[in-house]
């Protein structure tokens, strides 16, 4: 048998080979010697033996927020929209968010839901999370106050709102840094909840794979942008002030709006290089704004160019979202897809927006009149599905999610 050394000799010189080191007339001992570098290549692509893997990594389930909001957004999430069957009462909306909120813990602390079929999978988290949120005709079931915001937005003129990516009673946001981990605990959650409810939709998003970037870099989306530079930061006062409500049951809980916008890649392909950042106001390749050199500069809206116009152009997207006013902010947390093209189409693909805010009326809504009233990137994009879900804070170790509304 050969030993271990020896076969990641041979290895590396199988590599050695593959990349065009071994040519003809290469003696034993060259190649050992590259056999060993290149062995040393391999082994500084190792994390260390001793270190866990990034898959054990847990998150918190309890607390005063659900998590899935805050945490350092994972690589895969998928956004479940689910209708309450006709039957459902309060007491069974109790029962079925006791149900849900055990088996969240479990899965997200890497145990197995409690009758899970395949509980060698769930021994890997991937700091997964599982939010819930609710729609307004499930606050209408519980009897309960419904924030004046909890509804479907005011209509859009750029709106080509789909139903079946639109609307929805319950919203179970599941997300980790590994697809199989989000797929096993869809199946298992989905499980617990189809005695009470029917999937409306079921839309997931991706950033890059866990270790692709430095922990930290802004992701981008399909456009190739940098996406989410200015965005409130978890654990300032300021995302606290943006995010966290304070009113009734809803005390530590937020909204969130979703809505799948639809990128047009094809016409995008035939926009040059200044059209692209034109649009926003950024550089494509620091996501700088185009008056200053790094991605943190702090834009200069004022600044013009040698012909006197606006060096940020008045329709760019970075303009255009932004407020005077400082109750119209919001916390972006969105996710890519790409989904099957048919026909002659090259790209099905787009953003999964998914911003949080305190209240929607107040800071999101007005963004969204602004930006549909004036934003050249809407010559790209189409939003085709809407939702707005009221997000319940966290619970105690022997709570459940919702316990404020339901409990
Ligand atoms: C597919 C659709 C969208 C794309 C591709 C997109 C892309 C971008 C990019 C590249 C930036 C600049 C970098 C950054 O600060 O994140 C940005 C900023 C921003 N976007 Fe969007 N966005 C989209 C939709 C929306 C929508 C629907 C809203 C809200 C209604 C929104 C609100 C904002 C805000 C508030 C900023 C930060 C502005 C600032 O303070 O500088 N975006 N977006």
């Amino acid at each position: 048998m050969p030993s271990a050394d020896d076969t990641r000799v041979g290895r590396a010189t199988r590599r050695q080979f593959l990349f065009g080191g071994a040519t003809a007339g290469i003696g034993v001992a060259a190649g050992a010697a590259g056999g060993i570098l290149a062995v040393q290549a391999l082994g500084a692509e190792q994390p260390a033996p001793t270190a866990p893997p990034h898959g054990e990594q847990r998150v918190p389930f309890f607390g005063a927020h659900q998590a899935g909001i805050a945490t350092d957004a994972q690589a895969h999430a998928l956004f479940l929209g689910l209708d309450l069957r006709a039957d459902v009462d309060r007491a069974d909306l109790g029962r079925l968010m006791r149900l849900l909120t055990d088996d969240a813990a479990r899965l997200t602390q890497g145990r197995p839901a409690l009758a899970d079929t395949e509980p060698e999978l769930a021994v890997s988290p991937a700091r997964l999370t599982v939010t819930f949120g609710f729609g307004p005709a499930l606050v209408a079931r519980a009897g309960g106050p419904a924030p004046a915001w909890l509804a479907p937005l005011p209509a859009f003129s750029i709106d080509r709102l789909q139903p079946a990516f639109s609307d929805g009673d319950l919203l179970v946001q599941i997300a980790a840094d590994d697809p199989l981990t989000v797929a096993h605990a869809a199946r298992m959650l989905l499980k617990d909840a189809r005695r009470f409810t029917t999937v409306r939709w079921s839309q997931p998003g991706f950033r890059r794979a866990h270790g692709t970037e430095r922990p930290g870099t802004t992701m981008r989306n399909l456009f190739g942008q940098v996406d989410g530079t200015s965005n409130p930061q978890p654990g300032t006062a300021d995302f606290d002030r943006v995010v966290w409500s304070d009113e009734g049951w809803l005390t530590g809980g937020t909204s969130a709006v979703i809505r799948r916008i639809r990128m047009d890649l094809d016409s995008w392909d035939k926009l040059d290089r200044d059209g692209r950042e034109a649009s926003v106001g950024r550089t494509l390749d620091t996501g700088a704004p185009l008056t200053g050199t790094s991605e943190h500069d702090e834009p200069d809206l004022e600044a013009k160019n040698r012909l006197g116009f606006p060096v940020i152009p008045v329709f760019a997207h970075l303009r255009r979202s932004r407020s005077d006013n400082p109750h119209e902010r919001i916390f972006r947390r969105a996710y890519n897809y790409d989904a099957a093209p048919a026909g002659d189409a090259v790209s099905d693909s787009g953003l999964l927006f998914v911003s949080f805010q305190a209240d929607v009326a107040r800071q999101f809504t007005p963004l969204q009149r602004r930006l549909d009233e004036l934003d050249l990137l809407n010559q790209w994009t189409t939003p085709i599905g809407s939702a707005v879900f009221a997000i319940p804070p966290g619970c105690a170790e022997h709570g459940f999610i919702g316990d404020t509304l339901l409990g």
